[in-house]
């Protein structure tokens, strides 16, 4: 089986990968390598984030991988978070914090579109090659549901009623942005 460097320490995001590609590809994280720095997430848009990480470390092992970078984008927020989604509220804040600072942004405000946005940045035999996925849906006025992570209590994807983090996991997990890049990822490694 052919193998591939996912360039993360989220065990969560690595087996979500894992179980999706299982069949064509061992998909290694970070730890797997021994490799325990963080990668600095130091660029202005998602796709920078990305290929930053992703270039990083192809040259460290001069192997096969790839990365991923999320954000939030809020419509009248000018499409904040963004790329700063993880340190909204500010360096070494929890996701509490984030949200809350979205939703008093948000206070008085009727337009709550907003969409999630994932991109991955591939490194397969010298190239790069970019996937993205993208969520559009509304942010409520409060929090809602105890399932999920970061923004997902205030993300209420179109076409449901129930946020993020009401939903079961599975169902989530099937129709997120990061499924999304994900499965054009899979698609795209499966015939290459
Ligand atoms: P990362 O690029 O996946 O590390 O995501 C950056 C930030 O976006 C995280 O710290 C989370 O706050 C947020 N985020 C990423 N994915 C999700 C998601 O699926 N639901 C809610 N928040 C997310």
């Amino acid at each position: 089986m052919k193998e591939i460097i996912f360039a993360t320490h989220n065990k969560h995001k690595l087996q979500e990968i894992q179980s999706i590609l299982k069949d064509s590809f061992t998909v290694l994280g970070l730890e797997d390598m021994g490799y325990y720095e963080e990668i600095p997430e130091t660029a202005q848009t998602l796709s920078e984030n990305a290929s930053l990480k992703s270039q990083c470390i192809y040259k460290h092992f001069s192997s096969n991988c790839f990365a991923d970078d999320t954000g939030l984008e809020v419509a009248a927020l000018g499409g904040k978070p963004g790329v700063y989604s993880a340190r909204y509220a500010g360096e070494d804040c929890i996701a509490e914090h984030n949200m809350m600072k979205v939703l008093e942004e948000l206070k008085g405000v009727d337009n709550r579109k907003a969409r999630f946005v994932t991109i991955i940045s591939l490194w397969l035999n010298g190239q790069e090659h970019l996937f993205e996925g993208s969520v559009s849906g509304s942010i409520t006025h409060e929090k809602h549901g105890e399932k999920g992570f970061g923004y997902d209590p205030i993300f209420i994807p179109d076409g449901y009623e129930q946020s993020f983090a009401e939903m079961p996991a599975a169902l989530k997990n099937a129709t997120s942005h990061r499924a999304l890049a994900v499965k054009k990822l899979a698609k795209f490694l499966v015939s290459h």
